[in-house]
């Protein structure tokens, strides 16, 4: 019988011993992830419903560590246990096991209860983190480019282009796309992250609880410059590059709102589109130009030589450099076929860039980063 065939197979002589010293390991290890200060690996829980999620982390660490203490366990043990002997000769193969029903039933019914009981615990947290949050809080969006974050808020005109502020102890209901490609919006001592999808808007709520500064990261590969969406990474010329979120008490959040009401004043809240005709390029402001190239430019070129790359070339006086009379494109090195490249983006040899409308420039800000390029002789 079948049945007999295979029940007659040994598990060795030290299975059980073997499987009392992995349980030990596996308990061990569930308290281990059970009662360790989570802090020591991530920053302190500032946002509720940060608990949730940790609580969701160690139960998928412990149970993880315990399979892990099991499997890796009993294949040491099995592949000492049944080791060739001296006395086996060249060809000799292992006992073959085929047909057990009691070790099938085992090994089919433990993974689906705990798949189960997995399933039941992410719905129940992802419940508490998406639907049992207040609605009713301060809306704002996060939009990700290559290779920053922009914000907007309610009553404040365009973009918010530096730190993200929000008030402790209110709800927050924020609205995350994406400029360009896909980035990831992850604020680790919110333990919160949401895709930035181009055409498509997540939203995560949450109320910050603590008065601090917090790191935004970017967690899905962006492009080259992916690693410079995390504020603790430091920018090419050594500045931090990345951007941070900053948690106010309501009289500092006030402050700052205002500020950025009356910075923006006079700013567009329509998105940047790539106008069809050539840019009108008088009146640009080498200032204005500036400051929005080192906000959108600075990433990808340097103000140097052409030969100073990061992912573009140096832009110290590209329209004005004798060893280089073209630009990139192979047109005479002119405002106006500056303002073509800005417009249209750029793909050929040297690499690519992307055009006004991905890149979030309005023929204002063209004209007037032309007049800063202009400036730069
Ligand atoms: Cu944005 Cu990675």
């Amino acid at each position: 019988m079948v049945e007999n065939r295979a029940s007659a197979v040994s598990l060795g002589r030290g299975f059980w011993t073997a499987t009392a010293v992995l349980a030990v390991f596996a308990i061990a290890g569930i308290l281990f992830w059970s009662f360790t200060p989570l802090d020591m690996v991530l920053p302190a829980v500032a946002a509720q419903p940060g608990e949730q999620i940790d609580d969701l982390l160690r139960f998928m660490a412990a149970s993880g560590t315990a399979l892990f203490v099991f499997v890796l366990g009993y294949l040491v043990y099995f592949a000492i246990a049944f080791r060739a002997k001296p006395s086996d000769g060249p060809d000799a193969i292992g006992v073959q096991i085929h047909d057990n029903h009691t070790l099938e039933f085992w090994w089919t019914v433990i993974p689906t209860i705990f798949v189960v009981i997995l399933s039941i615990f992410s719905v129940k947290i992802w419940y508490e983190i998406q639907l049992a949050q207040p609605t009713n809080g301060l809306v704002a969006e996060a939009i990700g480019h290559q290779w920053y974050f922009t914000f907007r808020y309610p009553q404040i005109n365009g973009e918010v282009t530096n730190e993200m502020h929000l008030p402790v102890n209110q709800p927050v209901v924020l609205n995350v796309t994406s400029a360009d490609v896909i980035h990831s919006f992850w604020v680790p001592a919110f333990r919160l992250k949401a895709d930035m999808v181009p055409g498509l808007i997540n939203t995560i709520r949450f109320t910050p609880t603590k008065v601090g500064r917090y790191p935004i990261v970017c967690t899905e590969f962006c492009g080259t410059l992916h690693g410079m969406m995390n504020a603790e990474v430091p920018g090419a010329n050594g500045k931090p590059n990345g951007q941070w979120l900053v948690v106010d008490t309501p009289a500092n959040f006030e402050k700052w709102y205002h500020g950025w009401q009356i910075k923006n004043a006079h700013a567009s809240n329509t998105l940047a589109s790539a106008s069809s005709g050539a840019v009108a390029l008088a009146g640009g402001d080498v200032k204005a130009g500036q400051a929005l190239f080192a906000q959108k430019c600075s990433a990808c070129h340097a103000i140097g030589p052409f030969s100073q790359r990061i992912v573009g070339p140096g832009l110290e006086g590209v329209l004005h450099d004798p060893s280089h009379p073209n630009l990139v494109d192979g047109d005479p090195a002119t405002p106006a076929n500056a303002a073509k490249i800005l417009q249209n983006g750029y793909t050929g040899s040297i690499g690519a860039m992307p055009n006004q409308t991905a890149n979030g420039l309005t023929d204002k800000d063209i004209a007037n980063l032309v007049a800063y390029l202009d400036s730069l002789k």
